[in-house]
């Protein structure tokens, strides 16, 4: 199949984001763009969250969720794929806590290009896996967590002819770094603050690289505090040290060895943040205030980042760190909650089943008597 001379597919002006960010990105004009129109998600203001952050405080979430295949993955995976192609590969893989497998699988079935999918055996959400079926990826479940599974995969690169496309693979990063090339377009400058969940540790380092080479070509001035979060029982960057069996209910970022913890660090005390850890219950409350206050249906994961911001809030941060001054604060809402539909059902009551009558429904669904 030949795509290297496929104009990009458009839907009005939006190009994806090669063609959006071209001149920072590692693509030559022979790099065949392999697209499915990523990127330009929204950044909503969030009344809620910024009346909790406090006074003075505007928070805006970075719906990444809005992305092709519902996750931030397609900036990376938009990037890896067409250097794939141009590099003449003919298979891609990946190990995956589900959203990096729905997106590789796609961009692959896409370019024509197969792939292959390991992921920790009845550890990722639903629609994560129907996406790497569908998209007819060969899945192998493995009995073992994610960080074995990338381990396998680094390996099974090694060996046989396939691209690793996981955040080790360089490409990914950079086209991720197209997030905070958004938000500063969005804002006219950096946030003070950026908020993002922590799992393999690409995407904070994905930020951090976007934010700073934003501002060595002058389109911003300063740089954002970062502030990552990682699951409480899943927080080897926190702990300093890997965590073997790691266990919580955000399944996305269940990771006890990130790849990228160096790099992560490095975002961390450069932008003077800090990395630390959230429980599954502020998670699950983060995730909850989210869809019933905003409107906002983000995955648990996702709602790491809000979790944090809570947390902090209620810890004093930003009015230690605003001293008075305004603070725009962003929060990164890494994946669609329609991912995991089984965890919105079994945090909500079941619906009532009633007969047709009338009566019957005006009254179970709280309308009461007329
Ligand atoms: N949020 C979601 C929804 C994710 O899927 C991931 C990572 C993260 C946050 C953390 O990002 O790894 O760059 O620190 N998911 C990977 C996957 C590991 O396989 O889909 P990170």
């Amino acid at each position: 199949m030949s795509v290297a001379r496929t104009p990009p597919a458009r839907a009005g002006s939006w190009p994806g984001v090669i063609e959006a960010y071209r001149p920072y990105l590692p693509v030559s004009a022979k790099t065949p763009v392999i697209t499915l129109l990523e990127g330009n998600t929204p950044l909503i203001h969030s009344p809620a969250l910024s009346e909790r952050a406090g006074r003075r405080c505007r928070v805006y979430l970075k719906y990444e969720g809005l992305n092709p295949t519902g996750s931030f993955k397609d900036r990376g995976m938009t990037v890896a794929i067409s250097k794939a192609v141009e590099a003449k590969s003919v298979a891609v893989l990946c190990a995956s806590t589900g959203n990096t497998s729905a997106s590789a699988s796609a961009y692959a079935a896409r370019a024509g290009l197969r792939s292959i999918v390991l992921i920790p055996s009845g550890a990722i959400a639903l629609g994560k896996l129907s996406q790497a079926l569908i998209h007819g990826a060969e899945v192998a479940a493995i009995e073992a967590n994610f960080d074995a599974c990338l381990a396998l995969a680094r390996e099974l690169s090694a060996r046989y002819p396939v691209t690793l496309v996981n955040s080790v693979n360089p490409h990914r990063i950079e086209g991720q770094k197209t997030g905070a090339f958004e938000i500063c377009d969005a804002l006219g400058q950096a946030p003070d603050v950026h908020l993002t969940p922590v799992g393999n540790a690409g995407n904070i380092t994905a930020h951090w690289r976007g934010y700073r080479e934003y501002r060595a070509k002058g389109r911003i001035r300063k740089l954002p505090v970062l502030l990552g979060f990682q699951a409480a029982g899943a927080a080897p960057i926190v702990r300093g040290r890997v965590v073997p069996r790691p266990k919580t209910i955000a399944s996305a970022i269940r990771i006890g060895n990130p790849a990228s913890w160096r790099s992560a660090i490095i975002a961390r005390d450069e932008s003077r943040g800090a990395i630390a850890s959230v429980s599954d219950r502020q998670i699950l409350d983060a995730y909850r205030l989210l869809a019933q206050e905003d409107g906002i249906f983000a995955e648990p994961s996702s709602a790491a980042s809000v979790a944090g911001l809570l947390a902090s809030a209620k810890a004093g941060y930003f009015a230690r760190l605003g001293r008075g001054r305004p603070l725009t604060i962003v929060c990164i809402l890494t994946g669609h909650g329609l991912k995991d539909p089984e965890r919105a059902i079994k945090s909500s009551q079941m619906p009532p089943t009633l007969p047709p009558s009338l009566t019957a429904v005006a009254k179970a669904v709280g309308l009461g008597r007329r």
